[in-house]
């Protein structure tokens, strides 16, 4: 099973004005990646980070950017986000005609190509650009909004793509989930095969204690070696 990958979301840091302090605590938590949540109001009935905060993400921490773009036609739009060599940038299959074009200019970029898939949209999407991704995101609730609860049949979903990736001689390849990954759900899409976690207001964000703490707890229920409850 692949190492897990922690993706705090930024949309999910309520308080802007402390940003600074939550980007120190995840550093020092040593979370693997930052989920930037890019909206353009029409993929998505929602505007959030626009190309001018994600560049600003860059100068506030050094943690990975993990770029999640719900916009129309983001193959043509790419130059817009300044994308670094080793960041993951996702797109969904639904937002392109072009969907081996958008990877394969993602890669130009050094960065790690993602496919994000809507709820409703089946795996074998992605059947034909095996070659040419790094990493399916699992959208296990409708995109757009945070706090929202996730759709149970997902789990299933999650341990399906792990197969069908398997089978196709791709253990290689990640499985990201993003939406709803509390501490509970979370150790059930470990268990069905998921490797990196958008961690947002039902975790890693929630008031229940310290981001550090939060972090913390959402590691010992999600890893595998725990029996821990969550
Ligand atoms: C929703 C975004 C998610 C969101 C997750 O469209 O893609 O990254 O921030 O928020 P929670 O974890 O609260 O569902
Ligand atoms: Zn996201």
């Amino acid at each position: 099973m692949k190492e897990m990958k922690l993706s705090p979301s930024v949309m999910c840091i309520s308080q802007w004005r402390g940003a600074e302090a939550v980007f120190k605590q995840l550093e020092a938590e040593g979370v693997e990646l930052l989920h930037a949540d890019a909206m353009d109001g029409t993929f998505v009935p929602n505007l959030m980070l626009g190309t001018e905060s994600i560049k600003n993400l860059r100068k506030m921490t050094s943690i990975p950017l993990d770029i999640h773009l719900m916009i129309e036609h983001p193959e043509d739009k790419l130059s817009w986000f300044d994308i670094q060599p080793g960041e993951y940038v996702s797109v969904h299959a639904e937002s392109t005609r072009n969907l081996q074009r958008a990877l394969t200019r993602i890669q130009e970029y050094g960065a790690k190509p993602m496919v994000a898939l809507n709820p409703a949209t089946p795996i074998y999407m992605i059947e034909d650009v095996l070659e040419d991704l790094a990493g399916v995101l699992v959208m296990t609730v409708n995109p757009g909004f945070a706090g929202q609860r996730l759709i149970p049949q997902m789990l299933d979903k999650i341990a399906r793509l792990r197969s069908f990736l398997d089978r196709e001689g791709r253990p290689e390849v990640s499985i990201e989930v993003d939406g709803n990954v509390s501490f509970e759900n979370g150790r059930k899409m470990r268990l069905a095969g998921a490797d990196i976690f958008v961690g947002g207001t039902s975790s890693i964000f929630s008031n229940e204690s310290t981001v550090a703490e939060n972090i913390r707890r959402f590691r010992e229920c999600v890893s595998m070696e725990s029996g821990v409850g969550v």
